[in-house]
């Protein structure tokens, strides 16, 4: 816990006049941009022909203009700028003082957010069965299972029926996750059991596309 409240810190320094990085978040690569020489060679960076992919195939087929999205641990908001069609985004994060800089970045739909601030591993302040999506990419990877467990129980409970999440997470099995002390001791096996455990359904679970991670969808 203590180490993922961190990167308000990391905040601070991209909003610094050293910075000559645009946003919070473009440090792990961009989406919709070129792969950088830095992205490349560092093998705990994912291409961004790789992260495309985790848009394309993650999220554009789940979110609509109808979608009530729920966010967990936005940052700067590298994948939020994907949910700004949607009807309604929450986002939920340890670290409050994303929600400032969230607003400021996309101004024109700041009427759409809705912000919630967790004390680690819990969405109490998010109603039961009001969530079309669930989305988190680059959090997971930093939360150890228990967390997750505890995190899984209150996803279940605010998903709608039929409500698709995506959790991106660590995958220790990978070489490169067992080199990064910063990930946690996941593995795809572990997060079939936590889905199934909670009453959700497994329905695509790829542990190909990213060297050190993998994504599961789950279903309510
Ligand atoms: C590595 S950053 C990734 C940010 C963003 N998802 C991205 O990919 O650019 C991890 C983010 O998760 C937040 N975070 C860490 N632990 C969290 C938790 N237990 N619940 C919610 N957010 C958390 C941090 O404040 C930080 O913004």
């Amino acid at each position: 816990m203590k180490w993922n409240r961190r990167w308000s810190k990391g905040l601070k320094a991209v909003l610094g006049s050293e910075s000559r990085q645009k946003y919070f978040g473009d440090q792990w690569g961009i989406p919709d941009s070129e792969t950088t020489f830095f992205q490349r060679i560092n093998p705990l960076r994912i291409t961004s022909e790789k992260l495309a992919q985790v848009v394309e195939t993650y999220i554009e087929p789940y979110v609509t203009p109808n979608s009530v999205v729920l966010e967990i641990g936005s940052g700067g908001g590298r994948w939020t700028k994907y949910f700004l069609n949607a009807k309604e985004t929450t986002v939920v994060e340890l670290n409050p003082e994303f929600f400032t800089y969230l607003r400021d970045r996309f101004d024109g739909s700041a009427s759409r957010f809705r912000f919630y601030t967790t004390t680690g591993y819990e969405l109490d302040g998010i109603p039961t069965e009001s969530v079309d999506f669930l989305f988190t990419f680059g959090t997971f990877v930093h939360i150890e299972p228990e967390g997750i467990r505890s995190y899984m129980a209150h996803i279940k409970r605010v998903l709608k029926k039929g409500a698709i999440g995506v959790i991106h997470y660590s995958n220790k099995k990978r070489i490169r996750a067992k080199l990064n002390p910063s990930f946690s001791r996941m593995n795809p096996s572990m997060m079939e059991s936590l889905v199934y455990q909670n009453g959700l359904k497994v329905i695509q679970h790829d542990a190909k596309l990213l060297n050190h991670s993998s994504i599961v969808v789950l279903q309510k």
